[in-house]
């Protein structure tokens, strides 16, 4: 068993085995104390996949069960939806004592969380991620929300839950594409800091060593949440790959996905380093490679000009600058202000047009 520890105002532990989901119950018990009525939430997928295991475990331990599906992808990431969770819980006549289990990829456990976060104005949960995207990344740090019409996330609250359990095993279920979405984000933290897990990420073999991946990953994003919670600092270098990576995300209306994305915007970013002197070439160059070996894209078919257009109103703009996060290296990055007015040229040069 891996454990990761993220020590934020109330901290709590990602656990890492093969064939968690079939033990959670006992898992969460031991967190909680106690037994209660645990709500689990899915999409239709997973709960095809693992619904029936992971509410047996539960019942196994001593809980009460419930559980509730919504319809999986992105585009049900919305308010509406959101609420037939909440519906759900009051009928089930949930109380302020009772758990969520967020079952799932990042869209079950943004909604699910913002559901803990605000079901009479706060109640437990757990994370239970079951794509590569969610395990690495989108199930520690407590960010939950919902889209609007407007963009993405664009609704909200921070909430930590109290236990997350990844099970490896989960992601042999995942298609190609999904499993490649987390390969985009785990590439992310190998440039941002840790040189042996970029190495590893470029070996045909590291589907062998997924515990290790999603440790490594974690502990990065676990170090820089606690040092900046409600991400007004140090957390902005999670978002390396992202300052463009949002814009194709967008310009594709959401075709390309995150994690493809993010892997177009580090390509970018790493390309405007290097215009500036701040990165040698050969990283662009090992950084493209990595990205086509994890059959990831390296480019997006929209010019700087849309690009910036979208860029320009991303929410992480602050007044009239935005941030970059720009590697010098495979292992080390910069933070990197630029002005808006600067922003078509800078988009020229990092889309190589
Ligand atoms: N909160 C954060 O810090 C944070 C960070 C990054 C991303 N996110 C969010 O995460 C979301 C993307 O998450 P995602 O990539 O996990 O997408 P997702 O949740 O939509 O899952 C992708 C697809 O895989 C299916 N699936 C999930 N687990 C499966 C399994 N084990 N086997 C087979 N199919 C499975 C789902 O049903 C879905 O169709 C986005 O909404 C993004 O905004 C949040
Ligand atoms: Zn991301």
């Amino acid at each position: 068993m891996r454990k990761v520890h993220v020590n934020v105002g109330k901290s709590y532990d990602v656990l890492i085995e093969r064939g968690l989901m079939a033990q959670c119950g006992a898992y969460i018990k031991d967190v909680l104390g106690k037994t209660c009525t645990a709500v689990i939430l899915t999409d239709d997928n997973v709960d095809a996949l693992y619904g029936d295991t992971v509410q047996q475990s539960l019942e196994n331990a001593g809980f009460g069960t419930c559980r509730f599906a919504i319809p999986h992808g992105e585009e049900n990431k919305n308010l509406q939806i959101w609420q037939t969770m909440l519906d759900y819980m009051a009928e089930q006549r949930v109380t302020r004592t009772d758990l969520i289990v967020a079952l799932g990829g990042g869209v079950v456990g943004d909604m699910a969380g913002f559901a803990a976060a605000s079901y009479l104005r706060g109640i437990s949960f757990v994370q239970m991620p079951t794509t590569l995207l969610a395990m690495v990344d989108s199930s520690v740090g407590g960010k939950t929300g919902v889209n609007l019409p407007a963009g993405k996330n664009l609704v909200g609250a921070f909430c930590q839950p109290k236990l997350v359990l990844c099970d490896p095993d989960a992601l042999r279920s995942l298609d190609a594409d999904v499993l490649a979405d987390g390969v985009g984000e785990s590439i992310k933290y190998g440039v941002l800091g840790n040189k042996p897990l970029f190495d590893l990420l470029a070996t045909a073999d590291w589907m062998d060593q997924t515990e290790h991946v999603i440790e490594s990953c974690v502990s990065a994003k676990a170090r820089l949440v606690e040092e900046d919670e409600l991400d007004t600092g140090s957390r902005q270098y999670l978002n390396l790959g992202h300052t463009l990576g949002h814009a194709v995300e967008r310009c594709s209306n959401y075709q390309i996905s995150h994690g493809h994305a993010v892997a177009i915007g580090m390509v970018y970013a790493t390309r405007l380093a290097v215009s500036m002197g701040i990165c040698p070439p050969h990283v662009l160059d090992e950084i493209i490679d990595m990205t086509k070996r994890n059959h990831l894209p390296t480019s997006a078919p929209f010019t700087p000009d849309m690009l910036c257009t979208v860029a320009q109103s991303d929410k992480k703009r602050a007044g009239d600058q935005l941030t970059f996060v720009l590697p010098h290296r495979i292992g080390e990055c910069e933070l990197h202000r630029v002005d808006i007015a600067d922003l078509p040229e800078l988009v020229q040069i990092a889309v190589g047009a």
